[in-house]
């Protein structure tokens, strides 16, 4: 693989680990502690999200060490794609690598669908209604139709004002027509990624010390707040477990859908991204030893900010009163600090901005991966730019999937999707940690996973424990998707392979 990647174009190398941690941060802090966390700590947890989210960082502790071990032995683009392929063999790899673009495209989908609600709800507080109800662009402010993914009918209101009583389980058309904000904040971000890695670099570093600063503010000025007997009084109000086996809930954890380990399924999202830093590889300066600098320290610094962030956020209100649209927001609002409103909005969408730029530098990363294997055509999507050195094309075309999707399909389809393909993703390359130490035992391991077998078995078990705590119709999903990317590789990757004798 290495010297595969020696051979053919190689990516400027530009990134130090200061640079890569921050990529990591950048991938990480966005819509899930700015929003999905609300809808976890009303509905799934109580105060007990705090230990939702010391649940959710555990799983991906366990699968960021298998992924830095792998990060530092083949330090070339594709994360995890790659890992498979040299462990678990090529096709292995494609259904790895198809599961990616879940955690890629498709949570670069949900982030620029969230990037929208906070752009409208910064709009409004400088008094702008272009995209409220009566403004000219109301029915450009959201996807054309939406997902009841509740056990019960819900009342839900459509553009035009009307409510409309929508069965459990099922798709409505709401009456708007696509997402405005979506389609040009990935336009935007797509040309900056053209344009090259060192401004974007650049451009993340300063977004990301924003986002930060705004979560550092959002904790000392949030302590000032908080009332210990939200956490005493009622801290697990729906219990600890929450594990269903295909939408049955396991007595064992419970009996039920809720608690602390549905919660913990719920904001897995927040964590996605720390991975990113690995797809970063042909860019590093020295990837060996950075590429495990950047995607552990960025995990951890991460891990850190949440379990202070929710401790704070469910000290100063009480779960049942968390807005579940802009939690952290409207927890100063409640507390009577409404000019932290503004600074946290601001800080949203620079945070989910650097998601973003991070999410969809990744993907044109993992499809010039698969290119050099010949399981995608490799005059598209291994394309460099000459003047740039930037994979020009698959970027342009990931910005048009993102751009569509976000654009079109709704928030929670798009957040779900994006939650199952990457605990699958991450289960994966703990498992090919533990087969290649046990086939290839003597390779070099600049970076090993401490306490093999235990801490990749552990990452395998939490990554499915969590996967079995999404609502069931995801997996049905997944598997849709991994059949459709089935068909692809056998009508193109399978006769294109490099592995077969005739390529070679
Ligand atoms: N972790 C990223 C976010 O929360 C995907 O937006």
């Amino acid at each position: 693989m290495v010297g595969d990647m020696e051979k053919g174009h190689s990516l400027k190398r530009s990134l130090g680990p200061v640079s890569l941690t921050a990529l990591g941060v950048g991938a990480i802090i966005g819509t899930g502690i700015f929003v999905l966390v609300g809808k976890a700590a009303a509905n799934q947890a109580g105060p007990a999200i705090i230990l939702s989210f010391v649940v959710a960082g555990l799983a991906c502790v366990f699968a960021a060490l298998c992924y830095a071990e792998f990060a530092s032995m083949a330090p070339v683009a594709g994360s995890a794609y790659n890992y498979a392929y040299a462990t678990l063999g090529e096709l292995m790899a494609w259904i790895i690598g198809w599961d990616l673009i879940l955690e890629y495209a498709v949570a670069s989908s949900t982030v620029a669908h969230g990037w929208s609600k906070y752009l409208q709800k910064l709009l409004q507080q400088f008094g702008i209604t272009l995209f409220d109800k009566g403004g000219a662009l109301h029915l450009f402010s959201e996807a054309p139709f939406d997902y009841n993914s509740a056990r019960d009918a819900a009342n839900v209101t459509l553009a035009s004002g009307q409510t409309l009583n929508v069965a459990a389980g099922s798709f409505f058309a709401n009456g708007y027509w696509f997402d405005l904000p979506a389609i040009l904040i990935t336009a935007i971000v797509t040309a900056i990624l053209v344009r090259g890695v060192t401004e974007s670099a650049f451009t993340n570093a300063i977004m990301v010390s924003i986002k930060v600063s705004v979560v550092l503010f959002v904790i000392v000025a949030g302590i000032w707040y908080v009332n210990p007997e939200n956490w005493t009084k009622d801290f697990a109000p729906y219990g600890y477990g929450g594990i269903t086996f295909f939408g049955s809930p396991l007595e064992i954890f419970g009996g039920t859908d809720k608690g602390m380990m549905a919660g913990a399924a719920g904001v897995i999202f927040a964590y996605l991204g720390f991975d990113a830093v690995s797809t970063q590889a042909e860019e590093a300066k020295n990837p060996k030893r950075d590429l495990p600098i950047g995607i552990i320290g960025s995990l951890l610094i991460c891990t850190v900010l949440y379990i202070a962030v929710s401790a704070v956020l469910t000290g100063m209100v009480n779960y049942k009163e968390i807005d579940i649209n802009a939690p952290v927001a409207s927890a100063f609002e409640k507390v009577g600090f409404t000019s932290a409103q503004f600074i946290v909005t601001v800080g949203a969408i620079a945070g989910i901005t650097s998601v973003l730029l991070v999410m969809m530098m990744g993907q044109p990363r993992i499809f010039l991966a698969m290119a050099r294997d010949g399981l995608l055509p490799y005059s598209f999507f291994g394309a460099i730019h000459p003047k740039f050195q930037t994979p020009y094309k698959s970027t342009i075309l990931t910005g048009v999937i993102v751009a569509s999707a976000a654009s079109l399909l709704p928030l929670s389809i798009l957040a779900d999707l994006t939650n199952i393909g990457t605990l699958f993703a991450f289960a994966l390359v703990c498992a090919s940690v533990l087969i290649l130490r046990y086939t290839d035992p003597d390779r070099v391991r600049p970076f090993r996973c401490p306490l093999s077998p235990v801490f990749p078995s552990l990452g395998i078990i939490l990554c499915v424990l969590l996967m079995l705590s999404l609502p069931s119709e995801n997996w049905l999903r997944l598997v849709i998707w991994l059949f459709v990317g089935l068909v692809i590789y056998f009508a193109y990757g399978f006769w294109h392979s490099k592995l077969k004798p005739s390529a070679a």
